[in-house]
């Protein structure tokens, strides 16, 4: 899988981060380059360890890969070095120099917008520091001093990778419903977050993509205002075990049951070729653990094989705790 496209199918938080960490270990990743700004959290544990990356590619993990941040995104210069120091990646990380920077002014601008609050937006800018890029008085990552040593060609950089046959992974951030374009609008982000958009800010061309993975977590969540179809109160969500607070913001996330209906558009939409599905312990408690396809409960089986039936794509990793190797791999 030369080059593969990680989405995010619903409104974020669907477990890219684990995935990604996986893959980083697993498939010995050459290139991650990560998509989109700081507003969203990924998630990796490893060995006991926590890590909310809001700047560092997730395959962060696997110390052979170039860690990249996209011409596309929106660079955080605080953020990048606390976790440049966090994850030690110096030396191995770099920033494409047209990337725009996104600044305190843009987060007190996201803060005090009554329009921006009532869509519950993350507070970092983010909207914000987009419209500045579109008027084009952004700063972009070439005019900030401290980012010298890490500016780099990214788009060059990740097309030699993949003509020279090396794993390149797209990481997508935040979820398809979260979309510009194709999301649950006004209530969506700044940005496009589908698979075509993460290879637009990554720079790289249609028919060089070999996989796009769509990530499902096994139930829907999604934080700040707008509608969730099927949505559950937050008690009915403790009494599930699916309540889970933001990792970025610390907000509560609201909870809904999977949907087939939005599972199968969305694989269409984004060109899906594989799907994950993630906290497949979290409905079904009996799972957690399981590494083996065979190992899981028949109700657990029969869900996933209820996604491929409903999607028409094979689901190849299925998620079953929180750890980066708590993964059921059928590839
Ligand atoms: P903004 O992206 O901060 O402008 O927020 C717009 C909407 O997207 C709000 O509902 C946020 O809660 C949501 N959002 C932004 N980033 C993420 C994310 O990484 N995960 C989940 N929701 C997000
Ligand atoms: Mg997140």
């Amino acid at each position: 899988m030369p080059c593969t496209v990680i989405v995010g199918a619903f409104w974020g938080d669907e477990g890219k981060g684990k995935i990604i960490s996986y893959l980083a270990l697993k498939d010995k990743l050459d290139f991650c380059v990560r998509t989109g700004s700081v507003n969203a959290a990924h998630t990796v544990w490893m060995e006991g360890n926590r890590y909310a990356l809001h700047m560092v590619p997730a395959a962060f993990l696997n110390n052979e890969c170039r860690l990249l941040i996209a011409a596309g995104a929106n660079v955080h210069v605080k953020r990048f070095f606390e976790e440049v120091d966090l994850t030690e990646v110096k030396g191995r990380i770099g920033i494409d120099e047209k990337a725009s920077i996104i600044e305190e002014k843009h987060s007190i601008q996201d803060k005090t917008s009554a329009h921006l609050k009532g869509l519950g937006t993350t507070g970092w800018g983010v909207g914000p520091a987009l419209e500045e890029r579109a008027r084009r008085t952004a700063k972009l990552a070439k005019d900030i001093p401290e980012l010298q040593p890490f500016l780099a060609d990214v788009t060059t950089e990740i097309n030699e990778g993949i003509d020279t046959g090396k794993q390149v992974l797209l990481e997508g951030t935040q979820g398809f419903m979260l979309s510009l374009f194709h999301g649950t609008y006004p209530y969506v982000t700044g940005r496009d977050t589908g698979a075509a958009a993460i290879c637009s800010e990554a720079g790289i061309g249609p028919t060089r993509v070999d996989n796009v993975l769509i990530v499902y977590k096994a139930f829907i969540t999604r934080v700040g205002a707008g509608p969730l179809p099927g949505e559950i109160s937050k008690e009915e969500a403790k009494r599930r075990g699916w309540f889970e607070t933001a990792a970025g913001t610390g907000r509560d996330r609201r909870s809904a049951p999977f949907n087939f209906d939005l599972a199968r558009k969305n694989a269409k939409i984004n060109g899906a070729t594989q799907a994950a599905v993630t906290k497949l312990d979290c409905i079904f408690p009996e799972c957690k653990g399981v590494r083996k396809f065979d190992a899981l409960s028949k109700i657990g089986k029969d869900f996933i094989n209820e996604v491929e039936k409903e999607t028409g794509i094979p689901v190849v990793l299925i998620g079953t705790g929180p750890e980066a190797l708590d993964i059921i791999d059928r590839r």
